[in-house]
């Protein structure tokens, strides 16, 4: 018994090979359950990581000197337990490295140059996270910066309208916990790090809820976005009205963009975003839930 919600990330697109590796990660996952759900989290985010499909792992956006620096985290609500790489490069799956983090060690946190000295000390191997299509995406961006122009692709996906931070929640019908990872956003500083390790930030997990987020990252940091959901939750909202709520309130906060995906510590589940796109699969005891639909704000939010 469980439930596996993974999203692909603002502006992702929709189309089925997304949707059929969102579909494949999921499964994975809840495949995995009856090892724990730390461990499910951990191969459902690998599968997108592994695809360069999502902006992550392998297909991560370039930052402006053209390299991948990539951040993960990843929670238990159980023990509250939480820990994250933050601007790691050179390896495919940063959210097993924050995973051993969680586990082998006690810090929460480890940033550039250290998480990649500890992921290497802990035997994952050094790879390339550039696929081609983000390299060309890269050269098209820096080329129209050079000339003065605003780059042409999406903020979050660095391509055409192709996917920002991906996310999983989990419950296993006891226990809750969250993960997340991603590439941030295309051209950004070097050394910049988004809301993805920062807790309470673009994830949250507790014994109430587990919440993971997509969008800008600044704006979900500075309003601590996944942590307003959970205490809605806690408060007696419904998965649903708190995201909604929340994706609400970071519109009058920061009029930014987002994709919120939360469960409760009863299975219901919340999902809402305001941009284009925010595939979401969720898969309930071992089946892929047909026809699910997270709820698009933006009509609402920009009286469109
Ligand atoms: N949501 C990804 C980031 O801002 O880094």
């Amino acid at each position: 018994m469980g439930i596996i919600a993974i999203h692909g990330g603002l502006d992702t697109s929709r189309e089925k090979p997304y949707l059929e590796v969102l579909q494949e990660a999921g499964l994975k996952g809840y495949q995995l359950l009856d090892r724990g759900y730390i461990q499910a989290l951990e191969a459902a985010i690998n599968t997108l990581e592994d695809s360069p499909k999502f902006n992550c792992g392998y297909g991560s956006v370039l930052n402006l000197n053209g390299v991948a620096e990539m951040d993960a985290s990843i929670v238990d609500g159980a023990t509250g337990r939480f820990s994250a790489v933050a601007a790691i490069r050179q390896i495919r799956n940063p959210i097993s490295v924050a995973r051993r983090l969680m586990e082998k060690t006690g810090q929460v946190l480890l940033a550039g140059q250290g998480a990649f000295e500890f992921a290497q000390k802990e035997g994952f191997p050094e790879g390339n996270c550039i696929s081609e299509e983000q390299f060309r995406a890269w050269q098209k961006g820096k080329d129209r910066l050079a000339r003065g122009m605003s780059p042409s692709q999406n903020l979050f996906t660095g391509l055409e309208y192709r996917g920002d931070t991906v996310g999983c929640v989990i419950w296993d019908g006891e226990n809750l916990g969250a993960a997340s990872s991603t590439g941030g956003v295309s051209l950004k500083m070097p050394g910049r790090v988004g809301d993805t390790p920062c807790l309470g930030g673009g994830i949250f997990a507790s014994r109430t809820s587990a919440v993971v987020c997509t969008g800008v990252g600044e704006a979900f940091v500075e309003t601590l976005t996944a942590k307003y959901v959970d205490e809605e939750i806690a408060g007696g909202a419904h998965p649903q009205q708190a995201v909604e709520q929340a994706l609400k309130r970071l519109d009058e906060l920061r009029g930014a963009q987002g994709g919120i995906l939360a469960l409760d510590y009863r299975g219901r589940i919340g999902s809402a975003f305001n941009a284009g796109q925010f595939p979401v699969v969720v898969v309930i005891d071992g089946m892929i839930k047909e026809n699910f639909e997270p709820v698009n704000l933006r009509p609402v939010l920009s009286g469109e």
